[in-house]
């Protein structure tokens, strides 16, 4: 059973222009995408640069304004009540962010950047607290003395453990983990990893887990989507996926060699448009008429798998 549901989700932002300065057209970042979270299970959120997933993250949290769709978490309708301090929804719905770096206030020190999170969701003594931040730093395999250090005095791999800290420092059911290690070393990426995998155990953490690495993602995930352009191409378990692609753009993923030379976001930008218009000159049955990624319909056979294509037997 599924703890959290997330239906129809859409988040547009309107592009303003001409004399007016009226909405002229919408960027459609996330355009309608459905999922449920099942505890202890990791959920992978896999697509290009730009696809919107970091967008689908922050909308959950409540960082993006949702243009509609609904989240539900637990029986309740929370759409309307994210970053309100006094819901469980808050405190048990947390964030580990792409940019350590830059989501780490770096005027502050250690001792702070935790005690935040446990001044607004926990009611705790000073000492308590102390103790709490004491404990999470073992937990993510930190020293004692960070405490009083500063976030540019760690490395990229120890920032990813202090966002995984301050991330579990209100016990969270689910962890939204926006590109934790793409960052990182590949030696150290496999290290936050099974650190992760590890109180995933220990505490029967949910994540949903945002890459474009499907290396990464099998490793991670139970269950995977694949966004393209807003909407999910494909969704099943990770056999599914694997072992049984069905979208021309998942088996495109597969397939694709990892860059040895990472490209920048303009090449990335450039590539997308070729691929795009290569699918839509060659694949009709993924697009429609408008270019638009279709609805999502079972893959025949399986009770877990969807692909977006034109229905069968459809108009
Ligand atoms: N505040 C905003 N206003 C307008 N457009 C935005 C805004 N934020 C994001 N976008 C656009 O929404 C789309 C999705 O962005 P998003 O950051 O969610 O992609 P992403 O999949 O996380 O990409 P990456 O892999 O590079 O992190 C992009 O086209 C982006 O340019
Ligand atoms: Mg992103």
């Amino acid at each position: 059973m599924s703890f959290m549901q997330i239906k129809d989700l859409k988040v547009h932002y309107p592009i303003r222009g001409g004399f007016f300065n009226s909405v002229v057209d919408n960027v459609y970042a996330v355009d309608g995408i459905s999922m449920e979270f099942e505890r202890g299970k990791a959920y992978g959120l896999v697509g290009e640069s730009g696809c919107g997933k970091s967008t689908t993250g922050k909308s959950i949290i409540g960082l993006e304004k949702i243009s509609s769709g609904d989240i539900i978490y637990e029986g309740e309708n929370v759409t309307n009540k994210r970053r309100d301090r006094r819901s469980n929804y808050n405190r048990e719905i947390q964030m580990i962010f792409q940019d350590s770096h830059s989501s780490l206030n770096p005027r502050k020190r250690v001792a702070e950047i935790l005690q935040e999170p446990i001044r607004n969701f926990l009611k705790l003594t000073p000492a308590e607290e102390d103790k709490k931040i004491s404990e999470l730093l073992a937990i993510v395999g930190m020293p004692e003395d960070a405490k009083l250090k500063y976030p540019h005095e760690f490395s990229g791999g120890q920032k990813q453990r202090l966002g995984i800290a301050r991330a579990i420092a209100t016990n969270p059911k689910l962890i939204i983990a926006d590109e934790p290690v793409s960052a990182l070393d590949l030696s150290v990426q496999a290290q936050v990893l099974n650190f992760m995998k590890d109180i995933q155990t220990e505490y029967g953490l949910s994540y949903l887990f945002i890459s474009h690495d499907l290396g990464v993602v099998k490793h991670m995930c139970d269950h995977i989507s694949i966004m393209y352009r807003g909407r999910f191409v494909e969704s099943g378990n990770k056999q599914d996926i694997y072992t049984n692609p069905q979208h021309i753009y998942t088996k495109r993923l597969l397939s694709a060699i990892p860059n040895v030379n990472p490209i920048g976001r303009e090449e990335r930008k450039r590539e997308r448009i070729e691929v795009e218009k290569h699918y839509q000159a060659e694949h009709k049955q993924y697009f429609d008429e408008n270019g638009r990624v279709y609805d999502l319909v079972p893959v025949e056979g399986s009770s877990t798998h969807l692909v977006a294509a034109k229905a069968k037997g459809g108009f």
